[in-house]
């Protein structure tokens, strides 16, 4: 199979092409990426290609690699929400409309597409636990630039579907529910809002920063372990008859906890790490107001737990 990962430099795009050539020896990865920072470890592996490209600009090279592709994953786009609220347009220019070229390309040479939809499209929706297939997509007024990027998913996510009924597009969808690990943002960067939170807090407590919970962190999240997230993909890439046209969550309703639960649990560990423990005693939580961490465009989402019920590790 030749697998073509768009983003394969980001978070996921690393993690995901290392596991597929360490576990399916005759596949082939070609990675398209503006860095490989990340990747670095997997240059030179012989079934592994690494273009250095901007989808934004790269067009035809693009093109051309998504026909010569079995099957396609497009993971570049921007997922940081301080970026949603200041910079909302090149959201949409990356996430949206670039994204939407390689579907249509996926769609024109019939590929198979893997895409990587949010939990943020849910937004405020008051379910207990969001479902795929019965959950409300919620989100707020247009002066909350926050909603753009859940926005700019869903409307992809719809397009997809609607690929997938019009001209027959083999596709899935899946949803990432706050996934962690290692690459997920730059740790030595602890600026507010540079990362998302668990390399935020990780980066606060490396660094003797504060750590700063807004709106005092009562935020419910369930954190996903990378390795888990990826595990999932691999089903959903392994076993196309039984993904195909389907939206997954790939998330763990038991790891759920508060922000503020968090922030205290990572500062708790790096207390016991006699490497951290120094930096760690400097740090004090406390709580900042969101309008002024983010800016008046943001709007949180108070609850994000996911129904697993179709998750492709149970399901597949
Ligand atoms: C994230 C991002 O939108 C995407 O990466 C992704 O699609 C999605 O969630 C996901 O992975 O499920 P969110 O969970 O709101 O959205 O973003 P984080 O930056 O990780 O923040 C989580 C919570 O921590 C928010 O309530 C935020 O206000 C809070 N936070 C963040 C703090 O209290 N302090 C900080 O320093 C940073």
């Amino acid at each position: 199979m030749n697998i073509l990962i768009i983003g394969a430099g980001g978070f996921i795009g690393s993690h995901l092409s290392e596991r597929i050539l360490k576990d399916h020896k005759n596949w082939r990865v070609t990675g398209i990426d503006i860095s490989s920072k990340k990747i670095e470890q997997i240059l030179g592996e012989k079934n592994f290609e690494f273009i250095k490209a901007d989808i934004m600009k790269d067009l035809d090279l693009v093109e051309e690699r998504v026909k010569a592709c079995d099957v396609v994953f497009p993971l570049a786009a921007v997922a940081n929400p301080k970026v949603y609220v200041d910079d909302p347009l090149r959201v949409f220019e990356l996430d949206f409309e670039a994204n939407l070229r390689i579907v249509r390309w996926a769609v024109k040479y019939k590929k198979r597409l893997i895409f990587p939809s949010t939990s943020e499209v849910y937004g405020m929706c008051e379910d207990e636990e969001f479902d795929e297939e019965t959950s409300n997509c919620v989100t707020g007024p247009i002066c909350k630039q926050r909603w753009i990027y859940s926005c700019c998913k869903q409307l992809l996510d719809r397009v997809i579907y609607a690929y997938g009924i019009r001209d027959g597009l083999r596709y899935t969808l899946f949803r990432p529910f706050n996934w962690y690990g290692p690459r997920l943002d730059d740790i030595d960067n602890p600026n507010p809002g540079s990362s998302r939170v668990y390399t935020q807090f990780m980066s606060a407590i490396k660094h003797g920063k504060d750590i700063q919970l807004v709106d005092g962190g009562d935020q419910i999240r369930c954190f996903t372990p990378i390795s888990e997230g990826i595990d999932a993909l691999m089903k959903i890439l392994e076993n196309e008859d039984k993904a195909d046209k389907r939206i997954f969550n790939i998330g763990n309703p038991d790891n759920m906890m508060s922000i503020k639960e968090l922030a205290y649990k990572l500062l708790e560990e790096a207390k016991y790490d006699p490497t951290r423990r120094e930096m760690a005693d400097r740090v004090r939580v406390v709580s900042v107001k969101s309008s002024e961490y983010y800016g008046e465009g943001y709007q949180d989402v108070k609850r994000r737990v996911p129904r697993a019920r179709a998750a492709p590790q149970l399901l597949l």
